[in-house]
């Protein structure tokens, strides 16, 4: 008998479907691998959860299910230790609205928040949006390998700093900042009244043999200073879904959050939406257990790959996340995103991080087309340092 096909190996069309990743190189021959939405099709119970709904066919406005409150509550507690209470948890249309209230919600205008850089494109955008100040800190970087300078952050602070943005695990760099970075930059915010917003939207796609930290959970001083984002629309593959949550704690900062909401993203949130997310965070562990087993291997040929195979280009370890940071520099093209299209494979800009010279690849997709873009950017590379002699 044959192997039997993974759930992740089957190549499923998704043109025509109104997917963004795809729509951008309608009627071309470019493996789109530029956004953080995977090739996979959401876990049956999911699915199943969606149907039940559909047949019921009754849409009325939506209310939040006590469950899973429930659900994310225990799960919290379950993988990190971390215990909310229910009141905390605020629901969301997505993790980037919750972004774009937390700048609105710490400070006033003109204030400064402060972005680690490379970062994922809303972050640098939610500050002006509220009229607040943007202020970039680089990561440290050695040999690919990003930190977060706690110095350089401290240097940075002035009177108007108000608001931190803190991507863990990191997009685009992969990183999952350890105990003594997230300690040292909570200790930095607790000392200038900083307020954290913590996207954790990655947390659960862990590669790396280690263990998410929720910067909130580490005590209870830190947990009043955070707005802690998460989302099951990377891990469950339901972005289009969307639906997210706050943890908030601290009620004052929690009041001034929904303050924020009030008339924009109230009061309801997208009843499919909800109805994944319970059936993900409920249902879905041993389909999780299998996608990361799925993206680890992928992760390992493409770091292989790119690190071995087409010189001069580059990558980390990608610890967390399906989201792969390439450094392109010394390719020495004008435009490495134009660069790798003409060669067949759509991928993230750099410049848009705030990093110009690096590309962004999504390796959520099956392996079979991974190997592919894997095939026409070695064949891009070496006919480039070719041509270049
Ligand atoms: C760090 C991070 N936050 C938020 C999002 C988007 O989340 P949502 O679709 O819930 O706004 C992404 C998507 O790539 C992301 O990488």
């Amino acid at each position: 008998m044959g192997k039997k096909i993974s759930e992740f190996d089957k190549c499923i069309s998704r043109i025509d479907t109104g997917s963004l990743k795809y729509d951008k190189y309608k009627g071309r021959d470019v493996i789109p691998m530029w956004v953080a939405d995977m090739d996979f099709r959401s876990p049956e119970p999911v699915r199943d959860a969606l149907r039940k709904r559909i047949n019921h066919g009754i849409f009325g406005y939506s209310s939040v299910p006590g469950e899973l409150i429930g659900v994310i509550v225990d799960k919290l507690k379950r993988d990190y230790g971390w215990i909310v209470s229910p009141r905390s948890i605020v629901p969301l249309p997505s993790v980037v609205v919750g972004l774009n209230l937390a700048c609105r919600c710490t400070g006033s205008d003109g204030d400064e928040a402060i972005v680690f850089t490379p970062v994922y494109p809303p972050f640098l955008e939610a500050p002006p949006h509220s009229r607040r100040t943007l202020v970039m800190v680089p990561l440290a970087c050695r040999n690919n390998f990003y930190t977060i300078d706690a110095q350089a952050f401290e240097n940075a602070i002035t009177k108007k700093t108000k608001t931190l943005l803190l991507c863990n695990p990191h997009n685009p760099v992969g990183r999952m900042f350890g105990k003594k970075e997230l300690k040292a930059v909570a200790g930095v915010c607790l000392k200038n009244n900083i307020t954290i917003c913590s996207d954790e939207i990655h947390c659960e796609l862990v590669l790396a043999g280690k263990k998410h930290i929720p910067i909130a959970a580490m005590s209870k001083e830190i947990e009043d200073i955070t707005i802690t984002l998460i989302s099951a629309g990377k891990t469950f593959n339901l972005p289009g879904l969307n639906c997210g949550f706050a943890i908030i704690p601290n009620e004052k900062l929690r009041r001034a959050f929904k303050t924020a909401k009030v008339g924009i993203v109230e009061p309801f949130v997208n009843l499919f939406g909800l109805t994944a997310s319970l059936a993900a965070y409920r249902d879905c562990e041993p389909w999780k257990k299998d996608l990361l087993i799925y993206l680890k291997k992928n992760k390992d040929i493409l770091h292989k790959a790119v690190n071995t195979q087409m010189k001069p280009l580059s990558m980390g370890d990608v610890e967390a996340t399906y989201l792969a940071w390439i450094d392109a520099r010394k390719l020495n093209v004008a435009d490495p995103v134009k660069f790798f299209e003409e060669a067949g494979v759509g991928l993230g800009d750099g410049s848009e991080f705030g990093l110009p010279g690096f590309v962004r690849l999504t390796f959520g997709c099956p392996r079979k087309v991974l190997l592919e873009a894997l095939d026409r950017m070695r064949k891009a590379v070496n006919e480039h340092l070719v041509e270049s002699v």
